[in-house]
């Protein structure tokens, strides 16, 4: 199974990755947080990408081709993969596109998560991820048990820096510029579907599964 998540800041990729990624058993690659573990850890990469990160614009596309074809050539890709936030510009696309067809595969399908910007701000400003294990929360809509605390690994829970509110808005007009145009490279393709990403989280999800399946026929 070959899946991409398209969709703006906050629409919920990585939410519903987690969950998509669980189910086929396939792993869940965020160029975002590949970007983020960098910066954490001050590698070379982490360096380079830290300025356009915190300011909400776009990794030149050099940067972002050359870490997921080094993710991607990992085993655990065998049987598939959901790529969350990449690709990104319609360079990215053409060049994953050749990737592909170098490798005689091809994708089963492009999801789209569709949110009002309005919508987005509050839910980046209300968010919080965990320092250790990237797990998402929200501090009204989807709040950890213990204050502070991730649920999942105990690791303390932090706001992103790319999530205050001027960043957010400039991260939303990227959005419109450089990564709207996939929707149409993708419809064209014949692999897009939308779903309302402002419903519950679960129902996002329902609606998910059920695009895959008629789509790859299970
Ligand atoms: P990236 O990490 O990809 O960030 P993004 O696209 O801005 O998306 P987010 O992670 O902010 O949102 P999300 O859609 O995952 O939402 P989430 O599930 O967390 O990229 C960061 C930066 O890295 C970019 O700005 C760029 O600089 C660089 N970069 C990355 N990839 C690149 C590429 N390919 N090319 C160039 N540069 C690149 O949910 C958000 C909040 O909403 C959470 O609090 C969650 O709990 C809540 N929520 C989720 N779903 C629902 C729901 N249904 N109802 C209510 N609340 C919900
Ligand atoms: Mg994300
Ligand atoms: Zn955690």
């Amino acid at each position: 199974m070959r899946l991409i998540l398209l969709g703006p800041p906050g629409a919920g990729k990585g939410t519903q990755a987690a969950r998509i990624s669980a189910e086929f058993m396939i792993p869940s690659i965020s160029t975002g947080d590949m970007f983020r573990e960098a910066i954490k850890k001050q590698t070379l990469l982490g360096k380079q990408v830290e300025q356009y990160i915190s300011r909400g614009e776009l990794v030149p596309d050099e940067l972002v081709l050359g870490i997921v074809a080094e993710r991607l050539a990992q085993p655990d890709t065998a049987n598939g993969f959901l790529l969350d936030g990449f690709p990104r510009t319609v360079p990215q696309a053409e060049a994953f596109d050749r990737y592909l067809a170098e490798k005689g595969q091809s994708l089963n399908a492009v999801i789209e998560l569709a949110v009002d910007p309005e919508i987005l701000v509050t839910r980046l400003s209300g968010r919080r991820v965990c320092q250790n294990c990237g797990a998402v929360y929200h501090i009204v809509t989807k709040k950890e048990k213990q204050t502070g605390v991730c649920d999942l690994c105990q690791g303390q829970l932090i706001q992103r820096e790319d999530d205050y509110e001027a960043t957010v808005r400039n991260r939303l007009a990227v959005y419109t510029r450089q990564t709207l145009p996939l929707i149409r490279y993708y419809q064209e393709a014949g692999l897009l579907f939308r779903v309302d990403g402002t419903q519950p989280i679960s129902v996002v999800y329902q609606e998910i599964m059920t695009g895959i399946r008629e789509r790859v026929g299970q």
